[in-house]
Formats: structure tokens, C-alpha cells, sequence
């Protein structure tokens, strides 16, 4: 077994929580500006207005803005084939719903695909990675509001003419599923609200906030359909697919009730990629939505546009897997989208997310079984602490062994007859955290110098995964 000649090796980010120079620029608030800092027993606050003594991560985050062509040239270094990045909506629209873009934001994101193409890494783009413009969030709560469609549309319409030629792939939406599982209303669905904690995990509590969710979905959905659409008019070559936040769901014993439940939890996995993959809702809706007690507007021509705007490839992200089940004294598991009970086969990161590569592969068949599109693995990793050595070296074997054995599982699938094309690992320079908000949490090949406070030169240092993951990709997979 081995991976394909010319599969795509590279690593992810995404600008909220790797770029920083807020305001730079003309750029403008996005939602996640007016996220304050936290750790993992401390939420992170949404402030409707920035406050002057209050650390907000985004706003500086690692700087990529100021020191992207030392940090392309470290990803070339390792040998990526692929860099995926989102576009900061705010940069290109300060406030969403302009006519006309900014430039400044349009030469900044030609000058990083321009540097990636110097070094023959083909960029992979989110255009929707929780960076809903501010603005957007107070004049129209956000994505409950149809008019925000238009205004995605208009945003990817200067994206694909001013970038055709220089980017082939694109996401619409990141995790799109989180909508109506994790970081929902405030960072996907970005509905207006007063000041205090963010609710970055957690299901929606009640029928209104539900309602609100799906609808606010829905629009996205259409959203992400007209999206594929158009970027196929205006260049039939480019490749635009959908971002689900994936997670392997097991039943946690074999009690007929934990089998139904396991299943009805997988169906929030599912019930986006139906909607993307296959342009429609899939057959469980109708009764899902009769016992959560909500209906949802959808537009005469919603049908038709589904389905003339099916995505070209699959991709998701996996950190961990869960159990379902119907006894409430299971003992629950950590995780940021993934919520379930604890797996006593596994065991769990510093933050208790559940290291399950197994998972990977069982997930890659059952998705790739489904929906038989290609398909990229665009998130995975360890988010751990690393130690400096005096001497400046990291030992971070603990992420190596994590991502040997979920390459490993990779090519097991691969084996299986799964179409996979692509690995982008997690935060493969250091960023800040979305759940916590948190520095310390770890994902990268690189070591960025900043703490969780914000101090911190922002040297980057080589890890020794760094070295490692240059010789995974150079060797195509062999060697690990
Ligand atoms: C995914 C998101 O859910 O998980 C990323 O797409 C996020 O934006 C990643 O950073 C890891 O989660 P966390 O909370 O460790 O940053």
C-alpha cells in the first residue's frame, strides 16, 4: 500500500487565528475580532465593542500578515505540494455588504499566492473560516438573514475573477456542520447578541436558538451551492468543495438504543455533506425537524439551486472520535465539535480530546462509501504544549507518533479503495486556538514564541516534527 503519485502534502490555517494585522490595511472587524482570549476552564468573551485593556488573540495572532514569505518558505522547506489558508472576508469587504472591494486586501492575498506559487504550492482556500464581518452580525444578525447570500456571492465573485488563475482549489464553508453543533452562533451562524461568554461548544438549548441555526444553515447551504456554480462559469478548472467537521461516531455498547442514537448523532455529520454532495436534503429531515418542533424558510428554486451546485470534492476534519449513547451517567468526553462519552479504549490529549486514528480510517470508508467524490483530509493533529530546550530544540514526539499513526490509517483507507488526494494538517506553524483562545495549544511543525497573554517575540523554531514531516512528504508516505 502507498499513497498515489502526486497526492497533496501540506499543512492549515486559517486566518482568524494565523494572520493578525487587524485594521491593517482598511481591514475591517470580522466576528472573531471581538473574541477575547481563554483557556480551557475560562471561556472566551464576545465584546460587542473592543475593549482598550482586553486581549483579543486575532488581532495579532502570529503575524502571518507581516511574515508570509518566511513562513511559506518554511512550509517549502518541508516540501508542501498544498497550503491552506482562509481569506479574511473583512480584508476584501471591511463590512460585508460594500459594492466595491478593498484593494489593499486583494493585493495582500495575490502576493501570498504569487509567493506560494514560487514554490510550487498550489493554494487551497477557505473563503468562509469564522470571519463573518462584524458589520454583518449587527445589521443583520448575520447568516439568519437571506441577504447575507448575496453578499457571500458578491465577496467569491471578486475572489474567483481576481484570483482565477493563480488558485484551483477553494472550501465555501469551513466545519459548515459546527453550525448546528459546536461554535454555531456566534462564529458560524454569527447572530447578533449582547456581550459575555461565547459559546463555543455546545448544542443549541433551545427551540429558537435551533430554529435559528437551521435556517441560518440553509442559507449557507444556498450560499455554498451558488458559490460552486459560479466559480465553475468563470473557470471550469477550478476544483470547490465542502468542509465538514468530522468525527467518528461510535455506539457506546451494543444496546439497540446506543446503535440509533450513534446513528442519529452521525446524521449532524451527514446531514451537510447529503446537502453539498448530493443537492438534497437527505430523507431524515423531514422527521428531525417535526421532533425538534422547528421549520425552516426555504425559497421557491431552493431544490434547484442545490442541486446545480454539488461540490467537485469532500474534505473534513478529524482530531478524535466519541461514543454515543441513551445512559446519561456515561461519563462525558472533551472536544470542540465532537461531543460525546469517553472511549475507555482510547486514550486523550492534555485537553481530552480522544486520539483515535482507527477512527480515521473508518470514517474515510464510510464517507468516501457514501458519497464516492474525492476527498482531502484538510484538519488533523495534536494540540499539545511543547517544551523550548535551552538549546532551542522542541521534542515533540508525542505529535509525531499522532500524526504517524493517522497517516498510517490514511493509507489504510487508501488501501481500501478510498479516492483520498490530500493532507493539510492542522495549524502546521503555531496559532492561536478556537475554543480556548489559548496559544499554548499546539499544533505546528513550527514553534511560534508567543504566550497565551500575547507576549512573545514571534521567532519561529523548527520542531523535530519538522524535520520528520519533510521526510514523510518526501518520501511520499514511506518513510515514518
Ligand atoms: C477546527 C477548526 O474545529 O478545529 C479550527 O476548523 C480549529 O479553526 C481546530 O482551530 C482545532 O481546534 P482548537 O480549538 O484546538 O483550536
Amino acid at each position: 500500500m502507498s499513497f498515489p503519485k502526486g497526492f497533496l502534502w501540506g499543512g492549515a490555517t486559517a486566518a482568524n487565528q494565523f494572520e493578525g494585522g487587524w485594521r491593517e490595511d482598511g481591514k475591517g472587524d470580522s466576528v472573531c475580532d471581538h473574541m477575547t482570549g481563554g483557556t480551557a476552564t475560562t471561556p472566551r468573551y464576545f465584546t460587542n465593542t473592543i475593549k482598550e485593556d482586553t486581549y483579543y488573540p486575532s488581532h495579532e495572532a502570529v503575524d502571518f500578515f507581516h511574515r508570509y514569505k518566511e513562513d511559506i518558505a518554511l512550509m517549502a522547506e518541508m516540501g508542501f505540494g498544498v497550503f491552506r489558508l482562509s481569506i479574511n472576508w473583512t480584508r476584501i469587504f471591511p463590512r460585508g455588504d460594500e459594492e466595491t472591494p478593498n484593494q489593499k486586501g486583494l493585493d495582500f492575498y495575490r502576493s501570498v499566492f504569487e509567493e506560494c506559487k514560487k514554490y510550487g504550492i498550489e493554494p487551497l482556500v477557505t473563503i468562509s473560516h469564522y470571519e463573518l464581518p462584524y458589520h454583518l452580525m449587527d445589521a443583520y444578525s448575520g447568516w439568519t438573514n437571506r441577504k447575507c447570500i448575496d453578499f457571500f456571492l458578491h465577496y467569491c465573485k471578486v475572489l474567483f475573477e481576481e484570483y482565477k488563475d493563480l488558485v484551483k482549489y477553494w472550501l465555501t464553508f469551513n466545519e459548515i456542520n459546527c453550525l448546528i453543533m459546536g461554535v454555531g452562533d456566534i462564529l458560524s451562524a454569527g447572530i447578533k447578541c449582547e456581550d459575555g461568554p461565547a459559546q463555543v461548544l455546545g448544542l443549541p438549548s433551545t427551540r429558537e436558538q435551533l430554529a435559528n441555526r437551521f435556517q441560518a444553515l440553509h442559507h449557507q447551504f444556498i450560499a455554498s451551492a451558488k458559490a460552486v456554480k459560479l466559480g465553475h462559469e468563470i473557470n471550469p478548472e477550478f476544483q470547490i468543495g465542502c468542509m465538514v467537521a468530522g468525527g467518528a461516531i461510535y455506539p457506546y455498547t451494543c444496546n439497540p438504543d446506543d446503535i440509533l442514537k450513534a446513528q442519529q448523532d452521525m446524521r449532524m455529520n451527514y446531514f451537510c455533506g447529503d446537502v453539498q454532495v448530493r443537492g438534497e436534503y437527505p430523507h431524515f429531515t423531514n422527521r428531525m425537524f417535526k421532533e425538534m418542533g422547528i421549520s425552516i424558510a426555504m425559497e421557491e428554486g431552493d431544490a434547484n439551486i442545490l442541486k446545480e451546485g454539488t461540490v467537485d470534492f469532500y474534505s473534513f476534519s478529524y482530531y478524535m472520535s466519541t461514543c454515543s449513547t441513551v445512559d446519561s451517567e456515561a461519563l462525558k468526553a472533551a472536544g470542540n465539535v465532537v461531543m460525546g462519552v469517553n472511549n475507555p479504549y482510547l486514550k486523550s490529549s492534555d485537553w481530552g480530546w480522544q486520539i483515535d486514528p482507527k477512527g480515521l480510517r473508518y470514517l474515510l470508508n464510510e464517507l468516501y462509501g457514501r458519497y464516492q467524490i474525492p476527498m482531502m483530509v484538510v484538519e488533523n493533529g495534536l494540540g499539545a504544549m511543547d517544551q523550548v530546550e535551552e538549546d532551542g530544540s522542541i521534542h515533540d514526539h508525542y505529535r509525531i507518533d499522532y500524526l504517524r499513526e493517522h497517516i498510517k490509517q490514511m493509507e489504510e483507507a487508501i488501501g481500501d479503495g478510498v479516492d483520498l488526494i490530500a493532507f493539510t494538517p492542522w495549524g502546521c506553524i503555531d496559532l492561536v486556538s478556537v475554543s480556548t483562545g489559548e496559544m499554548k495549544k499546539r499544533y505546528g511543525f513550527v514553534y511560534v514564541d508567543k504566550d497565551n497573554d500575547g507576549n512573545g517575540t514571534l521567532d519561529r523554531i523548527r520542531k523535530d516534527s519538522f524535520y520528520w514531516y519533510k521526510e514523510v512528504i518526501a518520501s511520499n508516505g514511506e518513510t515514518l
